[in-house]
């Protein structure tokens, strides 16, 4: 195992398990186990990793603070890599609705889904959808998330559009969650704009993305590409746009049908393909290509009843990698727990505990485009890592509603909550 690289320690964790998710080859020692380990930190780094009788050693000698893990396991902190978690107002008549035999799409069609929380969105104040935005984050935080992506997309104006950010990044400075934002500027046709479909692209991609990418809003752009949202002309001519203002971009692609969204995120080199419940060989081959990972949501999956996962099989036959996230929304996925999206991954779409775990640290670090700072316990990488309290890492994916952690580190800074 690494030893010192980074000099003086500021804490070290002690009489730990730890599961450092680094790449194993051939999948021996899958989850980069170490028993009896200790993690020491630097600032908001990880500077040592090594055995609990070695760090206790130096940290006495050295006048080290120390933190007894009692044998937890201690693993990177959790990525959530795709959510929409800052919006007005609740869908659960939609709820109701859907589950008397009415269809997404119907209820999309007819006004309601994303267009009831953009007029509910537009109606809530900045403070109440700060308010609520920070119930749920702080329900991920609980699970031991330290990265939170927040798309926009329930403004689908301008100046809502804005507000949404806004709030996102207020959430990062307030909150010890790292957060990035994505500005989710075609995810549904605003009542205002039916009559002119492409002038509102043409905005979307033009004078909106320069403003919210100038004033240093968006990490990243997104889409929705589906027969009842974007098509793929008008998702590439957002994606061109992104592109030359060198913001990279997800594509939401495949939730239900494939029109070759994938192939379009790939081409671009997106950083990620998201849902992917609908996706033929050629766009696996593709995501596999250009290094796209897919993000597979298995929250929309169940609340929407679907019948077909995303092809689990060609996605890892391919070589893609494949992270998981809540997809937390008001209308497809209410849900504010990344161990029950663990839980869903592996019973839903036939995920190995392993392939979830992943899914949650450095797939989704590498969906994000920060494989290089988070998502495995790395020297040198950010001190971001969650302690619970379990016999093996498998557990993670399989509790149903527990939640057995019982600390968190954001940047070598230690928060403990009440499990
Ligand atoms: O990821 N598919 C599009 N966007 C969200 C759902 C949004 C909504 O229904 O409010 C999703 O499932
Ligand atoms: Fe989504």
């Amino acid at each position: 195992m690494q030893q010192s690289s980074i000099g003086e320690w500021d804490r070290v964790w002690v009489n730990a398990h730890l599961a450092t998710m680094v790449a194993a080859e051939g999948n021996l020692n899958a989850y980069g186990e170490v028993k009896d380990a200790a993690l020491a930190v630097r600032g908001d780094r990880i500077a040592w990793m090594g055995s609990s009788a070695d760090a206790l050693a130096r940290a006495r000698a050295q006048d080290v603070a120390v933190s007894d893990c009692g044998g937890a396991w201690l693993l990177p902190g959790l990525i959530d890599c795709h959510t929409h978690l800052v919006y007005g107002g609740s869908r659960v008549e939609e709820f109701e609705k859907r589950l008397c035999g009415v269809s997404y799409e119907e209820i999309a069609r007819a006004g309601g889904g994303i267009q009831s929380t953009v007029n509910a969105t537009r109606a809530a104040t900045r403070e109440a959808l700060l308010e609520s935005a920070t119930r749920r984050a702080q329900c991920l935080m609980a699970e031991g998330v330290t990265t939170l992506e927040i798309k926009s997309g329930y403004g689908l104006e301008l100046g809502v559009e804005r507000r949404l950010l806004e709030v996102a990044r207020e959430l990062g400075r307030r909150l010890p969650v790292s957060v990035r934002t994505t500005y989710l500027g075609l995810h549904a046709l605003p009542q205002e704009a039916a009559a002119d479909r492409a002038g509102f692209v043409g905005q979307v991609s033009g004078p909106w993305l320069e403003a919210l990418a100038g004033s240093g809003l968006i990490d990243a752009v997104d889409a929705f590409c589906e027969n009842i949202a974007f098509s793929l002309a008008e998702t590439e001519q957002f994606l061109h746009a992104a592109r030359r203002l060198g913001v990279p971009a997800h594509v939401h692609a495949g939730q239900l049908s494939d029109m070759g969204a994938a192939e379009l995120a790939a081409r671009f080199g997106a950083l990620s393909a998201d849902h992917l419940e609908y996706l033929s060989a050629a766009g696996a081959t593709a995501l596999a290509a250009a290094g796209t990972v897919a993000v597979l949501l298995p929250g929309a999956y169940y609340m929407l009843r679907q019948t077909t996962p995303p092809p689990v099989p060609l996605l890892r036959q391919a070589g893609v990698a494949m992270a998981l996230a809540t997809d937390c929304n008001p209308g497809t996925s209410p849900c504010t727990s990344l161990l029950l999206a663990l839980n869903m991954g592996c019973t839903l779409f036939g995920l190995t505990p392993h392939e979830a775990l992943a899914g949650v640290t450095r797939h989704a670090a590498q969906a994000l485009g920060l494989q290089a700072e988070i998502g495995t316990l790395e020297i040198g990488k950010r001190a971001d890592f969650a302690l619970y309290r379990i016999d093996r890492p498998a557990e993670l994916c399989y509790n149903l509603g527990a939640n057995p952690c019982t600390g968190v580190v954001y940047g070598g800074v230690p928060r403990r909550f009440k499990n």
